[in-house]
């Protein structure tokens, strides 16, 4: 099958260039002048499907590096499986996940892996890869660590916050980090401090404080921050590289850019709950609407100025990317667990969906360049994460993962309207894009289009990534 994307502007990181874009079969083809003639030949008359791109955008499918479908967290599963996470994502013109797979304390590494691919093979409409997160730091799960390069599995996720889940002491974070160092592995961590907060958390439910916006309180800016440091100073020592996730706090910023001001290759990825929503508005929303945005990191107070932080960070570079943290759970059954106790609401919010739009409308309102959007939500996660050249790029040789995105178009969120996340609610009810995910194409096959959705369950396939291909 070979398909003529034409007219359109194609927006890579690196700029932006009216072209025309040729797929044959799974890959980029050529990226063509306008017009598509090359030595004579009129390449329109010979593809199956001619697209018109007039006036649009064509980018790079999304890659969404922060995800977590069918986690079983906080005494349920998250609401999304593979299936119905990455068909959500497919619509909102991601094209790319990187979902977690879990390890606890006293498991096997390879049987939590094992897992996880059991999950989602034949299930995903769109391509996946997995970070492995370790649960438990020990003699077994270190070693267990020497053969995720060869599986295509180049960075894990540890935990300074829930202790008894998935926490990591000092001394396990340490000994990860230098075995990180030796095996090249991209160090990610969730960077709060787990055990001080569980003192706060009793505290405010000993005075009655149950309510969801309590639960901002507890996990305060500065454990954020602390944690944060930490994190950094023992990546230093150990000389691994650290990616730290969901960062929320502007002092947890602040302490990344000193690191990289200093050279050291430190990270962080923030997600669109940071930079749209907040505790007071959100979190602090009356009666128990508040437990929809229940999320960890949390969402930060307005009046501290962290939202427009957060987009500070990212047009400076001491954030790179945005990522979902996608963690979806219902009100009903689920968030309901914590009513009247907001340490026992599922943490997460939903937002595969909606990553690609909520960020373009900070093009819109001038938060970011066309470039940088594209650059944050595809090409950077790419990088981060061993997959460029395949993902994250408009090229020839690049998987044809091709989003046409109009600006001229409008996306209105909400359940009844562009919901295909499974779940009762969207933490994103009401919000209102200035532009709209025309078409979507996977390894050159629609998966949305004007008709709506021709994706399939099993087309999406397991990416095997390499080492990260981003350093400061
Ligand atoms: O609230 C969140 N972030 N839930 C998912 C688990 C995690 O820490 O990423
Ligand atoms: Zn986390
Ligand atoms: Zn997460």
């Amino acid at each position: 099958m070979k398909t003529l994307i034409r007219g359109g502007t194609v927006v890579n990181a690196t700029g932006r260039t009216p072209a025309d874009v040729l797929v044959d079969g799974e890959t980029i083809a050529a990226v063509l002048a306008p017009g598509s003639t090359l030595l004579g030949f009129d390449v329109a008359a010979h593809v199956d499907r001619v697209v018109d791109a007039t006036g649009k955008y064509v980018v790079p499918g999304g890659v969404d590096a922060h995800t977590h479908m069918e986690l079983p967290f906080g005494g349920t599963n998250a609401s999304d499986t593979f299936e119905t996470g990455t068909r959500a994502a497919a619509w909102g013109g991601t094209t790319t996940i990187v979902d977690f797979a879990v390890q606890r304390a006293g498991e096997r590494v390879q049987d939590g892996l094992a897992a996880w691919h059991e999950k989602a093979a034949g299930n995903c409409a769109v391509d996946y890869s997995f970070h492995q997160i370790i649960g438990g730091v020990d003699a077994d799960s270190l070693a267990a660590m020497d053969s995720l390069v060869e599986e295509g599995i180049t960075s894990f996720k540890l935990f300074m916050a829930y202790p008894g889940v998935f926490y990591s002491d000092d001394a396990q974070i340490l000994r990860a980090m230098q075995k990180a160092a030796d095996l090249g592995l991209l160090t990610m961590m969730h960077a709060e401090n787990g055990p001080a907060i569980d003192v706060l958390v009793s505290q405010l439910l000993a005075q009655g404080k149950t309510d969801p916006y309590y639960h901002g309180v507890a996990r305060a800016w500065q454990m954020e921050e602390e944690a944060t440091h930490r994190a950094i100073m023992l990546a230093h020592l150990t000389g691994s590289p650290l990616y730290v996730v969901h960062v929320s706090a502007k002092q947890a910023v602040e302490q990344l850019a000193a690191a990289r001001d200093r050279g050291q290759n430190v990270f962080g990825e923030t997600c669109p709950q940071y930079l749209y929503l907040s505790l007071e508005e959100h979190l602090g929303a009356p009666g128990f609407d508040g437990a929809k945005y229940v999320c960890s990191t949390p969402l930060r107070s307005r009046a501290e100025g962290h939202q427009d932080h957060m987009w500070q960070g990212l047009r400076t570079n001491d954030l790179q990317m945005v990522s979902t943290d996608h963690c979806p759970f219902c009100m009903k059954g689920q968030k309901e667990l914590g009513l009247g106790d907001f340490s026992k609401i599922p943490n997460g919010i939903g937002s595969v969906e909606h990553r690609m739009d909520l960020m373009y409308q900070g093009v819109v309102t001038g938060e970011i360049t066309l470039e940088r959007w594209v650059e944050v939500t595809s090409t950077t996660p790419a990088r981060m994460f061993g997959m460029y050249g395949r993902k994250g790029v408009i090229a020839p040789g690049a998987d044809a993962d091709v989003v046409v995105y109009d600006p001229a178009g409008h996306t209105s969120i909400g359940l009844g309207k562009t919901h295909h996340m499974n779940m009762d609610h969207s933490a994103w009810e009401g919000f209102e894009i200035d532009g709209h995910v025309d078409l979507v194409l996977s390894r050159g096959r629609v998966l949305v289009d004007d008709d709506g959705y021709h994706g399939t369950p099993g087309h999406g396939r397991f990416v095997k990534r390499d080492l990260t291909q981003y350093l400061v």
